[in-house]
């Protein structure tokens, strides 16, 4: 057994795939079950429901009004909103989105995990903020390997959870299929590489300096992910915002909490062996502190929203 899967085993009860643990060298920041070697890392669905409330919460309401005024002036738009979330897992993205959007909205689904797909279509909105009917299709595929033909068509590009287990490349790809698109784009709950614990204990920025350097591991960008985006995006002549969207967990969150500290110390671990007994006797007093309700965290996030160059004409 691991320096990872040691601590994380020190006290029971992992929902199966919570946590950013992978094997060495591979990229998964969540497993759900034992894949093939070169297979890409799996999410497990009971994880992103686990999540879901605490994103929604998250989320920069702020980006929403600069949204609507991108898609009203969307030149030549006509018939519903083509919506395309990338790496939709469950479908969190829409289910928060669609009903606060205006208008009649198809949803194209993009995830490469089949599984994720069916449960992100069984349980998709269905209707939008107006009453108007929100349609869904699903698309299994590498969304880092999108062209702007792909987004043919498209009204917005949204992803959530996405951006810090790409690589640069990736993201910049990611840009130029969006720009070429001529649609805005919304990504969000992209990590900074920041935490927050209350009570503070002396390991805690060790445990977020491994962390970090574990997210960074295979050229991914972890926290780096919304700068190389904001410039990528504004390079293309895009207008950006980014804004902050953090978690505030408490003893409402506990559940929530317990999974997200064993993903985070786990994750360490693996990145810095020679930190698992200390790491242990961490987790097992962080473990306890949240279910006596005696601890706080705030992990931190960015939503970023990008805006296409207004074409000729358009104010
Ligand atoms: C952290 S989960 C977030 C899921 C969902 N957006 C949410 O917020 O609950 C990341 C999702 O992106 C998908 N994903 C990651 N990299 C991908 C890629 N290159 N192509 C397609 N899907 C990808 C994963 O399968 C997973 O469903």
């Amino acid at each position: 057994m691991g320096p990872a899967a040691a601590a994380a085993d020190s006290v029971p009860s992992v929902v199966p795939g919570a946590g950013p643990v992978g094997r060495p060298g591979e990229r998964a920041t969540v497993r759900l079950r034992d894949d093939e070697p070169d297979e890409p890392p799996r999410y497990a669905p009971e994880w992103l429901h686990l999540r879901e409330s605490a994103d929604a919460t998250a989320r920069a309401r702020d980006l929403l009004d600069p949204l609507r005024i991108g898609l009203a002036d969307l030149p030549g738009r006509t018939g519903a909103l083509a919506v395309h979330d990338l790496g939709c897992g469950t479908g969190s993205m829409g289910r928060w989105l669609a009903p606060r959007l205006d208008g009649a909205q198809h949803w194209i689904l993009h995830d490469r995990d089949p599984y994720l797909l069916h449960f992100a279509a069984v349980a998709s909105p269905r209707s939008a903020a107006d009453g108007s009917r929100v349609t869904v299709e699903t698309r299994r595929g590498d969304v880092a390997r999108l062209t702007p033909d792909a987004l043919s068509g498209a009204s917005l590009v949204t992803a959530s959870a996405l951006l810090d287990v790409l690589t640069r490349e990736e993201i910049v790809a990611l840009a130029d299929a969006c720009t070429g698109a001529g649609c805005p784009a919304l990504l969000t709950l992209s990590v900074a590489g920041r935490v927050e614990l209350t009570p503070h204990d002396p390991l805690d920025a060790e445990i977020a300096e491994a962390f970090n350097a574990h997210q960074r591991r295979a050229d991914l960008l972890g926290p780096d992910a919304v700068t190389v985006a904001r410039e990528a995006f504004a390079a293309r002549g895009a207008s950006v915002r980014v804004h902050p969207s953090p978690w505030h967990l408490g003893p409402e969150q506990a559940a929530l909490t317990e999974q997200w500290l064993r993903g985070w110390v786990g994750a360490a671990v693996e990145q810095r062996p020679d930190l698992a007994e200390l790491a242990a006797r961490y987790l097992r007093d962080r473990l306890a502190a949240s279910s006596a309700g005696e601890l706080r965290v705030v992990v931190h996030h960015s939503d970023l929203l990008a805006l296409p160059r207004p074409t000729d004409g358009a104010s």
